[in-house]
């Protein structure tokens, strides 16, 4: 067991964990964020994706061994923030969400995308969201509730 202390959402925390226990499991079983969502387990799916330090990583892949000092944004962390709140409304008004399982990592990762380029062409919002799988949508919802996004925060 190690102690490792990290923030979340603005948030300390300290946690008593074994080292190799993953960041999905502690935000979902140790911290009861149950927003970020496992698909594959296996960092191909992105359902997992959460921001560390402010780059989109998938929290199925990042060990608590890896935590400590480390910041962590999370989808209950988007409605205080004011990139994420425009991304969560345009989204939910575009018609992106539909089963929503995929939803709060497509988020995380858009949020990422428009922090480092707030005016993304089309094909590089579909570029900083390739990680990020959607049964449901076919994609083009998602990248309307992102350009609709991006229009917003440019006013
Ligand atoms: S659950 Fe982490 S990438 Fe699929
Ligand atoms: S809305 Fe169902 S997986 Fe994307």
């Amino acid at each position: 067991m190690i102690s490792v202390t990290f923030t979340v959402n603005g948030k300390t925390v300290t946690v008593g964990t074994s080292p190799t226990r993953t960041l999905l499991d502690l935000l979902r079983e140790e911290l009861g964020l149950t927003g970020t969502k496992e698909g594959c387990g296996k960092g191909e799916c992105g359902a997992c994706t959460v921001l560390l330090d402010g780059k989109a990583v998938t929290s199925c892949l990042v060990l608590a061994a890896q935590l400590e000092g480390r910041e962590v944004l999370t989808v209950e962390g988007l409605a205080s923030d004011r990139i994420g709140k425009a991304l969560q409304d345009s989204c939910v008004e575009s018609g992106a969400v539909q089963c929503g399982y995929c939803i709060p990592g497509f988020l995380m990762a858009a949020r990422a995308l428009l922090q480092e380029n707030p005016h993304p062409t089309l094909d590089e919002i579909k570029e900083g969201l390739s990680g990020n799988l959607c049964r449901c949508t076919g994609y083009a919802k998602i990248f309307d509730g992102v350009r609709l996004a991006v229009r917003r925060l440019a006013k």
